[in-house]
């Protein structure tokens, strides 16, 4: 094989995989764990497909140490998991529960067994329901509380973690949350959503403060976001308007206030004065420097203008002709357009940063044929052609430190609750059984090779 026929990965790329708590954990009210908004969200009929609920998901909660021998399997360099909040601060502030904690240990201690590098999110989604009943991220004192929750992981994890992320995606949890109601708490209400979106940065800001008084100077620290780039349905004058407020919303307005120290001009415009919730010295607590970005990126957003639309005037289409999953349109060529337009337009004021993908990946129907095993030939694809175009764009200079498939095992999908599979093991809700499908097989081989052929068939 030629050099230009095999994508080579740098030395000590980190090929992970990635979870979250509430997806995977189960054991909800075990040892001393308080409620979260998921819990409540997921309880209420209505809210997730079928009343799926998040009560014992893949029972990770138990099955932990038969998982880290799965991601032992599958040979990962990396590990993405998050902290469930409400098992260390069961009331999301006061009083710590030493056993919620106590988990995590043992898992990283596991894991670094292994040789398997844990990278630690603070806050997927799974705020304490406590704190909800006070307000939630639209009351400011929750980004306080956070960076208390953040000090208390870090003073019980910091000698063995090495990699911290404080939020997955602000952007779903504000949006999501806030406005559309598709996701907890379930509220419908644009200033909310605003003021949601502010505080989960500011929290960012405090908990890197309050991070780095505590963890030794190896210590990364960096915050995950749902990215996309965003184009227009046509190329109508009105379209192009829309795509770049869409763009604004769901990438300037996170980015040029994490890298710039400032809320993008167009968008503040747009918002008006409902954006007024920044009090001063806010930006320059969420621009407090990181040491990486870390990007979910599964589809790009196609986008016209429509006076109905829930945001600014705008509504995402699918683009007739595309290949869709069951959730989103696969377009690969949007990872190489995304990291390289983050590193052209934030890494010549960042040139220290470094850039993780911190989830990629695909739903697909799986089921075990009649021998018991799971061929996934879509997800095999999906993830070859997602690489390679990160491979691309390492080539032309993008400092990419590692990529993370979502996820390591089928898990609850939110509100699409267990209908979505997104795993490289296979998971029987039943019995809770693991395969690992034929797509960890190749990840596998791809690990080894730290790299893969780019003429495969599959
Ligand atoms: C991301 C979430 C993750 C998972 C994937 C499919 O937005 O961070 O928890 O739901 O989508």
């Amino acid at each position: 094989m030629t050099e230009d026929s095999f994508a080579r990965f740098p030395q000590g790329f980190l090929w992970g995989a990635a979870t979250s708590a509430y997806q995977i954990e189960g054991a909800v009210h075990e040892d001393g764990r308080g409620l979260s908004i998921w819990d409540t969200f997921s309880h209420t009929p209505g809210k997730t497909y079928q009343g799926h609920t998040g009560d014992v998901a893949t029972d990770h909660y138990h099955r932990w140490a038969q998982d880290v021998d799965l991601m032992s399997a599958l040979g990962l360099k990396a590990y993405r998991f998050s902290v469930s909040w409400p098992r260390v601060f069961p009331q999301g502030t006061g009083a710590r529960n030493q056993q919620g904690i106590a988990f995590y240990e043992r898992l990283v201690e596991a894991l670094l067994k292994r040789g398997i590098e844990p990278v630690l999110t603070l806050f997927h989604w799974d705020l304490p329901q406590a704190l909800q009943d006070r307000g939630g991220w639209p009351n400011r004192d929750t980004a306080l509380h956070f960076a208390d929750y953040a000090a208390a992981v870090a003073e019980r994890l910091r000698d063995r973690v090495r990699y911290w992320i404080t939020h997955n995606e602000p952007f779903v949890a504000a949006a999501l949350g806030h406005l559309t109601g598709e996701h907890a708490p379930g509220l419908q209400d644009p200033a909310a959503a605003l003021r949601a979106a502010h505080h989960l940065l500011l929290s960012h800001g405090l908990a890197v403060e309050a991070l780095r008084a505590l963890l030794p100077p190896e210590a990364r620290v960096g915050i995950t976001l749902n990215l996309s780039p965003v184009h227009p349905a046509t190329d109508s004058e009105e379209d192009r308007l829309a795509a770049e407020r869409f763009d604004g919303v769901l990438n300037r307005m996170v980015l040029d206030p994490l890298l710039h120290g400032r809320y993008p001009e167009d968008i503040v415009a747009a918002f008006g004065p409902l954006i007024d919730v920044a009090e001063p010295g806010d930006l320059e607590k969420i621009a407090a420097p990181i040491d990486f970005l870390g990007i979910n990126y599964y589809s790009r957003s196609v986008v016209r203008r429509d006076p109905e639309g829930l945001l600014l005037e705008v509504s995402q289409i699918q683009p007739p002709g595309s290949e869709y999953s069951q959730m989103w349109e696969i377009y690969p060529a949007g990872m190489h357009e995304l990291l390289t337009r983050i590193w052209t337009d934030y890494g010549k004021s960042h040139p220290e940063l470094r850039l993780l993908v911190t989830e990629n990946g695909i739903p697909v129907a799986d089921a075990p044929d009649l021998d018991g095993r799971v061929r996934d030939p879509r997800r095999i694809r999906y993830l070859r052609d997602h690489i390679l175009e990160a491979h691309r764009a390492l080539e032309e200079g993008v400092p990419l430190d590692g990529y993370f498939v979502w996820s390591l095992l089928d898990n609850f999908e939110w509100a699409y609750g267990y209908r979505m599979r997104f795993g490289l093991v296979y998971v029987d809700f039943d019995t809770q059984a693991r395969t690992i499908k034929d797509s960890g097989r190749w990840y596998a081989r791809v690990i080894e090779a730290n790299g893969l052929p780019t003429d495969e068939v599959v």
